[in-house]
């Protein structure tokens, strides 16, 4: 007889419980899926712009997520004229598709100084990269990248929503809302 590798599927409250402990797990293990979330926005022109970031903050209790970056990055203004991100994780080893619909706030400055305080030497060039992230540049390592505090930014994100596939011998998808308290709604897969 062979067990089922992921029982906690079976329940609504054991695959959001699944989902934070993989997010908390990216956060802190450099391997894990959950470490590099693709984040996607809407651009200023209407577009879908995704990229991959590194998970920095997971905060089940209150569905919070930190994404660390660049201030003159085009998500930032991305984000300055809709404040939303969806967030998408593959959890391959636990077959595990997360996708999380999430508001976003940027904050700067004195907001950030203690985050700053604990981004190590070398991960602080990532902040400051000049002429801006983006820029066209003659050749391609015509840039600095001064470790700038001013333009080191923290996306918290507050999930909204999370769309969940689990693929089993029997696919299960779930929705979970902030809304009501995250009960969870079975969804056709
Ligand atoms: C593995 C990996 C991790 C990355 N982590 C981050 C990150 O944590 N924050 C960030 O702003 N960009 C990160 N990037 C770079 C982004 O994918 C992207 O190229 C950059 O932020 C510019 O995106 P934008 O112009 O859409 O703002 C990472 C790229 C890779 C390949």
């Amino acid at each position: 007889m062979t067990t089922d590798p992921h029982p906690w599927a079976a329940t609504l409250e054991g695959l959001r419980e699944q989902v934070w402990l993989r997010l908390v797990r990216g956060v802190a293990d450099r391997r894990a899926a959950a470490r590099h979330p693709t984040f996607a926005t809407v651009s200023p022109a209407g577009w879908p712009e995704a990229r991959t970031v590194v998970l920095r903050g997971a905060d089940p209790a209150a569905a919070m997520l930190e994404v660390h970056t660049d201030l003159h990055s085009a998500k930032v203004a991305a984000l300055r004229a809709t404040p939303r991100a969806a967030l998408h994780v593959w959890e391959a080893s636990a077959h595990l598709q997360i996708r999380l619909m999430t508001e976003v706030t940027i904050l700067t400055g004195a907001a950030v100084a203690e985050a700053w305080a604990r981004v190590p030497d070398p991960s602080r060039q990532s902040y400051g990269t000049r002429p801006a992230p983006g820029t066209p540049i003659a050749a391609a390592l015509e840039y600095d990248k001064p470790a700038d505090p001013a333009s080191f930014t923290v996306l918290r994100c507050a999930v909204q929503a999370m769309d969940i596939v689990h693929l089993g011998p029997q696919h299960r998808r779930a929705r979970f809302d902030r809304a009501d308290g995250w009960a969870g709604q079975w969804l056709a897969p």
